[in-house]
């Protein structure tokens, strides 16, 4: 009963309305520069890693060629530091021209060449975080128009030196502005984070509205405390933060750091894992041109990304929390199918944790259990007890199909839930095997 009920309820906040730009119907994919790659402009001494064009160029090639863009992480964004210190004679911003000599406009045509995408960052106060110049009020139809001339396809709207007056008249102005310009421009907020994430500051219909995405929390950093803090906060808060997802409109816990310094192999499975389950935008930030082939291999893995960009949207939640330190997430998916992250908080060994789906609220039924990382399947009973073993700070991932020879009115128990998205989902359907 409580699975149908969280069924129903995500489903029918999910035709409640979002920014009408048509943009960005599951989270958006791709690789930003800003954790990996903060505010190095010292390319004289470091010409690889710093802020210019030819990071973004070499991530481009590296997302074209490596196999990312045909999974779908097509965006390549920048994030602070790009521009000059001064806006032009007309009073444009304009990229610093010793890092950028091409300029925006033809790094966004070396996106579109090769089917990519290009985001830009700005700040709705009187400078960026970093201090460069911002986007207060009396310029956002300028810097909007500017980034649409320039085929700018995604913004990242930051807040500081900005007061929560300024930002509550800026925010809808900058979507009211990128959507006059007639480009789709995908718009991501971070208006939430900046007036502590939660009711009654903030208005998750409204940004839902008006916004693609939003970061609701703070910044993540390359550990595993970092991570651990973020994925507390987002699932302590999931009943307030789960309805505002769907199509078009996304909570944003961050940047994945799976590829560089901060988190083992586990842990790396452990962000992937519950950034699918949340439906969070999957925003890289490492090196694509020296990631070992383990951290590639995580964030290429296709049962995770297709848990994440199921399209009906629904962000899941945590539905169990034992005193053992074993974590259960779920996420309804396509095809009465479903995403199961087991989830170990303990640090001694791997554990043996015993369930059975019954116990996780599935109707009756049989089962198949697809583990995500070891591509090994499982056929199970709804009262079948299994065992999952689960290492410290690791998790098992199942992706799990619809009960099979079992009606769709009777799964939804009297019949009622006829949402557009299940009207054309073929009765009794698996969802996909990814192998
Ligand atoms: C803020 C944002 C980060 C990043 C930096 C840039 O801290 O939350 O994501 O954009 O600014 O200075």
């Amino acid at each position: 009963m409580r699975l149908f009920l969280f069924v129903l309820t995500s489903v029918l906040s999910g035709t409640s309305i979002a920014l009408d730009n048509g943009l960005m119907r599951t989270p958006p994919m791709g690789w930003l520069a800003w954790e990996r790659f903060r505010c190095d402009i010292d390319c004289d001494n470091d010409p690889k890693n710093c802020i210019s064009e030819k990071l973004f160029t070499d991530m481009a090639d590296r997302l074209a060629e490596d196999g990312w863009r045909e999974l779908g992480y097509v965006y390549v964004n920048i994030d602070d530091c790009w521009s000059s210190m001064e806006r032009d004679q007309q009073g444009r911003l304009q990229a610093d021209p010793k890092r950028f000599p091409m300029g925006i406009h033809n790094l966004s045509h070396y996106m579109h060449a090769r089917g990519l995408k290009l985001g830009i960052y700005g700040d709705m106060g009187s400078h960026t975080c970093g201090g460069y110049p911002g986007t207060p009020l009396d310029k956002i139809e300028l810097d909007a128009q500017t980034f649409a001339d320039w085929e700018v396809d995604m913004f990242k709207y930051d807040g500081c030196y900005s007061n929560a007056s300024e930002q509550e008249k800026g925010y809808p102005l900058m979507s009211k502005a990128l959507n006059a310009t007639g480009r789709p421009i995908g718009y991501s907020c971070s208006w939430p984070a900046y007036q502590g994430g939660l009711p009654p500051k903030v208005n998750y219909t409204q940004l839902g509205e008006i916004c693609n995405l939003w970061r609701n929390y703070g910044d993540i950093q390359d550990s595993w405390g970092s991570v651990l803090s973020i994925v507390d906060w987002f699932f302590d808060n999931q009943d307030v933060l789960a309805p505002a997802a769907g199509p078009g409109r996304w909570n944003d816990p961050d940047m994945l750091i799976v590829g560089d310094f901060g988190l083992s192999l586990d842990q790396s499975q452990t962000q992937m894992s519950l950034w699918a389950i949340m439906a969070a935008p999957l925003f890289m930030s490492n090196d694509l041109r020296t990631i070992s082939a383990d951290a590639r291999r995580i964030l290429q893995n296709k049962a995770l990304i297709g848990i994440n960009q199921d399209p009906l949207g629904i962000q899941g939640r945590r539905i169990v929390k034992e005193k053992s330190g074993i974590e259960v997430f779920f996420r309804p998916l396509q095809n009465n199918g479903s995403a199961l992250v087991f989830f170990s908080r303990r640090s001694d060994m791997p554990y043996r944790y015993q369930t059975s789906l019954k116990k996780l609220n599935y109707v009756t039924g049989s089962y198949e259990l697809f583990n995500a990382f070891t591509y090994r399947t499982m056929q199970v009973k709804d009262a079948t007890d299994f065992v999952v073993s689960v290492n410290p700070s690791g998790v098992v991932t199942f992706l799990v199909s619809a009960p099979a020879k079992i009606n769709r009115r009777q799964f939804y128990s009297d019949g009622k839930l006829q949402g557009p998205a299940f009207e054309d989902a073929e009765e009794n359907s698996l969802p996909p095997v990814f192998l």
